[in-house]
């Protein structure tokens, strides 16, 4: 059974502990794009992971971890993040991690890049995490990007980062930001790359022995839906295809491959970065705020907080294939006395139920609300779908019913164990 897990929102889903819970009964977890901009949070054994570019079924013994071919991969941020997660007691073998030889570098600069055009868009800035996302990306599509393959090759690589940097800094000068140094550069980057450099390999053959060969696949989306480069609320939208597709073309796996979509959204909307938010509430800001939660993983700031929003994520089942909903971070709402629920927007006086792609056109969508009462009652204790609160329940069948795809997994707290099967 191979199956995708993919975020229907704007990210933070709760990915990351769906995908925990699940690699225990798969044998290889495979990340196919993003980078270290995601930030996955799992909550085991009394203790907390933050994973951004390391596939969450690291925490795990005898499973195989791919980094695939589609994600922009930064060695250095990669290091320091093995040394962090190893420090938590997790060993990270070659035989555990493998990374794609074609996945493409993010390189210093990459990060000030990102920076700088963030700085030239003043208040129109998308609020990246300056990860150098983009950057590296645009590289790749401009086909100037390095390969892990091609650090293999010192003297090349050598020379493609001598011109990269000069190139870079031509465009950081203009904004005062710093100046690199291409031998420093390279240092930095091959002091990182000797750490990587057993893990790295061809995962694609890899990859289809283990689908030949009857093994379960896992792949971990990273961001969501409305992140997407081309369905997401562009250009407030990362630089890759976030979606179910991108698992596929991310890691070499065709999409004969996949047998099922397990579509992450929480039982409210979240967005960090800018861009359009309908059903933002400042009320339910405040009060997730207010319990520590809805804080980002990668950047620590704090996330806007909304209304379930159903345009968004009837969007997100049909351009995914949605074929079970993992529903996250219900308590959160445990001790609301009347929820809504978003099932259109009014644009013009004319409703829509899927998003727009007209940017304008989102700055005048007004929610339709349909309100539900709440249950009031805590349910992070629940251990069993049946002893969810019956108003829980109705609400969830309200979302199901409105996006059109069965609940699968509905989640009650962070723990790995506060996962209830449905
Ligand atoms: P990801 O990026 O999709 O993996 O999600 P993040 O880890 O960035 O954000 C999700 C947050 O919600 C993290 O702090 C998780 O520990 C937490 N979380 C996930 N599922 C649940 C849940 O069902 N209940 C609660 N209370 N927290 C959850
Ligand atoms: P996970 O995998 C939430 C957002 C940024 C910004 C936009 C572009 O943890 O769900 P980028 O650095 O990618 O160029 O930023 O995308 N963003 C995320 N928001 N969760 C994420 O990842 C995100 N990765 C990027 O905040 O709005
Ligand atoms: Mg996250």
């Amino acid at each position: 059974m191979n199956t995708i897990i993919t975020g229907l929102q704007w990210g933070d889903e709760g990915k990351g502990k769906i995908v925990d819970y699940l690699t225990e009964s798969a044998d290889v977890v495979i990340r196919g794009q993003g980078g270290n901009n995601a930030g996955h949070t799992v909550i085991a054994g009394g203790a907390k992971y933050v994973l951004h570019l390391l596939p969450s079924g690291i925490l795990w013994d005898n499973k195989t971890n791919v980094i695939g071919n589609g994600v922009v991969l930064d060695p250095v941020g990669l290091v320091i993040e093995i040394e962090r997660i190893e420090a938590q007691g997790i060993a990270i073998t070659p035989e555990k991690l493998l990374i794609s030889d074609r996945s493409h570098v993010v390189l210093p600069f990459h990060k000030e890049l990102d920076a700088a055009r963030e700085a030239s868009l003043g208040d129109q800035k998308i609020g990246t995490t300056k990860r150098g996302i983009g950057p590296a990306y645009a590289d790749k599509v401009n086909r100037c990007g390095l390969r892990m393959a091609d650090l293999l090759d010192r003297e090349f690589a050598t020379a493609q980062i001598t011109r990269r940097v000069a190139e870079a800094n031509e465009v950081l000068v203009r904004y005062n930001l710093t100046i690199f140094e291409a031998s420093q550069v390279i240092d930095e980057v091959y002091t990182a790359f000797e750490r990587l450099r057993p893990h790295i390999t061809n995962t694609i053959p890899v990859l289809h022995a283990a689908w030949k060969s009857g093994k379960n696949l896992l792949f971990e989306g990273a961001q969501g839906t409305l992140l997407d480069i081309d369905y997401g609320t562009y250009p407030f939208v990362t630089s890759s295809n976030t979606t179910s597709g991108g698992s596929c073309t991310g890691s070499g796996l065709p999409p004969t491959a996949i047998d099922a979509v397990i579509g992450v959204c929480k039982a409210y909307t979240t967005r960090v970065g800018s861009g359009p938010f309908p059903t933002v509430d400042e009320g339910l800001s405040e009060y997730l705020h207010g319990l520590g939660r809805e804080f980002g993983a990668t950047t620590g700031r704090p996330r806007g907080c909304g209304w379930l929003d159903t345009v968004l994520l009837r969007f997100a089942c049909m351009v995914n294939g949605v074929t079970g909903l993992a529903v996250t971070n219900v308590d959160g709402l445990d001790a609301y006395e009347t929820l809504q629920i978003c099932t259109g927007y009014n644009i013009d006086g004319v409703v829509h139920t899927l998003p727009p792609a007209d940017r304008s056109a989102w700055d005048r969508a007004v929610p339709i609300y349909e309100t539900m009462p709440g249950w009031q009652s805590d349910t992070t204790a629940c251990t069993e779908y049946t002893q969810l609160p019956a108003q829980a329940k109705a609400y969830l069948n309200r979302l199901s019913e409105l996006c059109g795809a069965p609940i699968a997994f509905v989640g009650v707290g962070p723990d790995r164990v506060q996962t209830l099967v449905v």
